[in-house]
């Protein structure tokens, strides 16, 4: 019979990978709480409406990414492609603005885009999310950006840079935007059918076409950056300013516009040229006037995502695997001290360490030979004489020795000498 396989752009994670996934995620709950963000999970799957009101009708996340399902009672619901909607609509649901505590918040979780999967890109990815309410400030920009930082040195990963640029503000976006589609109409013909579509939609987008005939009607193009108002201008100046008090070096990317409407003013990505086309590690920005326009208090909001498994296969390019601790292994000879061994390893487990034993009744070289390829150092060997007078041998398997205990001290002696995963 045919084996079923996972949906296409669907991977699983498995345990030879998994050192990873933990390994990331403890560094950034380190990290982000340090900088004050508290965890909130939201549910995977969330009313459309609340996507295309936030991410934006014209986007090409909205307008063919998403999976849509439509419930018993006729209501549209979508997995979430991204997690900023879901903790904007939490935040005002919840009322979360009463609380002093909950304005820094993160989330790590699956989400899922229908894309074309290649390296990199996939149909269901993880993101780390956090996003902060209640300061529009430039220098929680900065923080912001630099926890981002922090989160990828601790991490390891040094060869990415931070892009920034503005995106304006409901003033002078519109003005500009004018300007950009007058542009376009007089290069029309020398753009792709999906820019010529955008041009009307959603004349900013043009600007992340990946066609190069685009690219190059865009040279000339008008840019953003260069006519905001006063207002966002010496906004960004000073999100510079303290990027650069921070040691936090950045390149500032005119042309970098993000695939989401919701941005005003500061916007940001990591980049890296390590994995093709997929260059993006991580990117956000502000958005100050989503809660409102969901629904919420005039609340400003400021927030980012790193896709793990770039972040992952970056990693990967760069350092070993992290490397877990063995376990101690219980080798058993007999019926009577696999019962005891059995619950010797209970008793082992309660006091912390990762303990594996033999089950089947294996000779005592297959079992040593187990406890090797398990990498285990330790191997407590209960054999039926031993047994009989309540003792142990404790093997060595790196120095070769064997020393003989009594049974009633093996748990202490192995605590001792067997280090515990964190
Ligand atoms: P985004 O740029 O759409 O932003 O996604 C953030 C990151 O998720 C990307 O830089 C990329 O690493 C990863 N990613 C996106 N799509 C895929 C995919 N199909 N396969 C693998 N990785 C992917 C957002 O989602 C915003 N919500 C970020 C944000 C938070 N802005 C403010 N707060």
């Amino acid at each position: 019979m045919e084996s079923i396989q996972a949906v296409k752009g669907m991977n699983d994670i498995l345990p030879d990978q998994i050192g990873w996934w933990h390994f990331v995620e403890i560094t950034t709950r380190k990290v982000f709480e340090s900088f004050g963000y508290r965890e909130m999970r939201t549910p995977a799957l969330e009313k459309l409406e609340l996507f295309a009101r936030s991410i934006g009708e014209s986007t090409d996340i909205v307008e063919k990414e998403m999976y849509t399902i439509a419930d018993s009672k006729g209501e549209w619901l979508a997995l979430r492609p991204e997690a900023t909607a879901s903790m904007v609509r939490a935040f005002i649901q919840h009322n979360l603005q009463a609380d002093p505590l909950a304005r820094k918040f993160y989330t790590i979780g699956p989400m899922f885009r229908h894309e074309r999967p290649q390296k990199g890109r996939y149909r269901q990815f993880h993101q780390i999310d956090a996003e902060a309410f209640g300061v529009d400030d430039p220098m929680l920009d900065a923080e912001v950006m630099y926890m981002l930082r922090s989160l990828l040195q601790k991490l390891g990963l040094t060869q990415v840079a931070l892009h920034i640029n503005t995106l304006g503000c409901t003033e002078c976006r519109p003005v500009f935007r004018e300007r950009l589609t007058r542009f376009l109409e007089q290069s029309a013909n020398r753009l792709c059918p999906d820019c010529q579509r955008r041009r009307h939609a959603n004349p900013l987008r043009t600007f992340d076409c990946k066609v190069d005939r685009c690219q190059a009607a865009l040279v000339e193009a008008p840019l953003l950056l260069e006519s905001v108002c006063e207002h966002c201008a010496l906004h960004f100046g000073q999100v510079k300013g303290y990027l650069d008090d921070l040691g936090a070096p950045y390149v500032v990317d005119p042309r970098m516009v993000r695939g989401l409407d919701y941005y005003m003013r500061t916007t940001f990505e990591i980049i890296t040229d390590r994995l093709g086309a997929q260059n993006a590690v991580g990117g956000g920005g502000r958005y100050d006037g989503l809660v409102r326009d969901l629904g919420g208090p005039d609340v400003p909001g400021i927030g980012f995502a790193i896709g793990m498994e770039r972040l992952i296969l970056l990693l990967q390019q760069g350092q070993p695997s992290p490397v877990r601790t063995p376990p101690v292994f219980i080798a058993v000879l007999g019926d009577t001290a696999r019962h005891r061994g059995f619950l010797l390893s209970q008793e082992l487990r309660d006091l912390g360490l990762e303990v594996e034993m033999d089950y089947e009744g294996r000779s005592l070289k297959s079992q040593l030979r187990r406890a090797d390829k398990l990498g285990s150092r330790h191997v407590l060997i209960l054999g039926e004489d031993e047994i009989q007078r309540n003792e142990a041998q404790l093997r060595d398997m790196r120095e070769k020795t064997q020393t003989l205990l009594p049974l009633s001290e093996a748990a202490a002696e192995l605590r001792k000498v067997a280090t515990v995963p964190v």
